[in-house]
């Protein structure tokens, strides 16, 4: 039986407070800049960890959910500080920052290994995080300085992208919290996952 379209990814879920930053950050930058395109609503404002693709099986999604519980992280402060763009379909414009914190890079790479270990097999692109403002820009956006935006990053979530609704609408699926490592987990054993196949 083909599996369904169950489209799946780990982000970080900025807080209100960091949305609102973002979405004054982005209005300044469309105003100076007069772009093309679609703003992308603050509500669905995220940076992608991991994309895990469109067809993610049930069992998969479960042992998923088992694997990124058992990620211990600890928190960091993210500093969006710049805007750019990536040359790509649909030219997205996005905040980031100059020195991702080896934290985030950490995160993403313990999340790619979950994903490895049920059998997934995410895309391996170098992890720039970037939270997206504006799509089909027209043209690129060279590198801008922006008003620092501090986020403190304690949970990672993982989303369902509904591309099955227009628009498209994100489900939060499950968050868990990033701690500092005063009880480290031990390494996850394949058979503490159960993936019936
Ligand atoms: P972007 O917005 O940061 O460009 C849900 O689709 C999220 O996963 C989006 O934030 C999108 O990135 C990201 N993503 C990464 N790789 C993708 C892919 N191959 N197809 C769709 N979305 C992808």
């Amino acid at each position: 039986m083909p599996i369904e379209v169950n489209r799946l990814f780990f982000a970080l879920w900025p807080t209100d407070a960091v949305r609102a930053a973002c979405a004054e950050a982005a209005r300044t930058l469309r105003m100076r800049m007069q772009p093309l395109g679609h703003p992308i609503p603050a509500e669905r404002y995220h940076i992608t960890l991991l994309f895990l693709g469109d067809r993610v099986s049930p069992q998969r999604e479960a042992a998923l959910r088992q694997a990124a519980g058992l990620v211990r992280a600890p928190p960091f402060r993210l500093e969006l500080d710049h805007a750019g763009s990536f040359r790509k379909a649909r030219i997205p414009w996005w905040l980031g920052t100059r020195h991702p914190p080896e934290a985030a890079t950490r995160l993403h790479d313990l999340l790619r290994d979950a994903a490895l270990r049920v059998q997934l097999a995410p895309e391996r692109t170098r992890f720039v995080p970037h939270l997206t403002v504006l799509r089909d820009a027209g043209t690129p956006l060279p590198p801008t300085q922006v008003a620092p935006i501090v986020w403190d990053v304690d949970q990672f979530v993982l989303v369902r992208s509904r591309i099955d609704r227009s628009p498209v609408e994100y489900e939060l699926l499950e968050r868990w919290p990033l701690r500092a490592s005063a009880d480290p987990a031990p390494d996850p054993q394949p058979d503490q996952l159960t993936l019936p196949l």
